[in-house]
């Protein structure tokens, strides 16, 4: 049998990395980032100058994106990028290439690699509905608009960054809007996904629910 795996997707600055992460950390669980492979892809075509819609491109790099995780850290062509990926452009950038069907195609079985006993907590836009749809539990994690826009404000200030929370606020309203709409694997609450509002919840709150309602799926975890 494969290891059991519980899946959060849901919108950017939503809080589903943190909570996805402390949930794997509680379980002794696997922890995998998907959103950082697109934001990884993105940099190596921003890097090596492939444009954001050359799909041929873009997926044949994909395939064999020299990519690798270490100590929490996050490694491009023997590069430590574990800060740069983190930009709002990359993000952008990621949230573009996310579009094209062949990149996704050519990252689906990147991601199932991650999948180990004892288990793997994944979060991204389409973990439950595309690449895991075997998984144990999934969670559709959002908060209100607002909300998200004032987290990322909150959390690049904290980081000493300049930030425009109106402008934080449209950005996420943009990606968003290009995440839902497109048409291979948009991010959407499917309907075997339970839903989890975060907009007046903490983190401890969020990631207790979590293992709440894995644990009365899988009750020796
Ligand atoms: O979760 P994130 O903000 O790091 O993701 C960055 C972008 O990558 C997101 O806007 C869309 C894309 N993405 C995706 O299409 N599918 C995923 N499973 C994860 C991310």
């Amino acid at each position: 049998m494969s290891a059991p795996v519980i899946t959060l997707d849901g919108p950017s600055a939503s809080g589903k990395g943190t909570v996805a992460a402390m949930v794997a950390l509680r379980l002794g669980f696997h922890y995998l980032d998907s959103g950082s492979l697109y934001r990884l892809a993105a940099l190596y075509a921003v890097r090596h100058q492939i444009p954001l819609d050359n799909e041929a491109k873009l997926a044949m790099a994909a395939v064999r994106l020299p990519i690798a995780f270490r100590d929490g850290r996050v490694w491009l062509e023997d590069i430590d990028v574990t800060d740069e990926i983190r930009s709002e452009d990359i993000g952008l950038c990621a949230s573009r290439i996310g579009a094209l069907p062949a990149l996704r195609s050519a990252l689906l079985q990147r991601q199932r690699d991650f999948r180990h006993p004892p288990g793997l907590v994944t979060d991204g836009r389409d973990m439950g509905s595309v690449v895991f749809p075997d998984a144990t539990l999934k969670v559709f994690l959002t908060a209100s608009a607002d909300e998200r826009g004032r987290r990322r404000y909150k959390q690049l200030i904290g980081k000493g960054a300049s930030a425009n929370l109106q402008q934080i606020q449209q950005d996420i309203a943009d990606r968003d809007e290009r995440d839902a709409a497109r048409p291979v694997a948009p991010l959407r609450q499917e309907p075997d996904a339970r839903l989890l509002d975060t907009t007046r919840l903490t983190i401890d709150a969020a990631v207790d629910q979590v293992i709440e309602w894995y644990r009365a799926i899988a009750p020796r975890a």
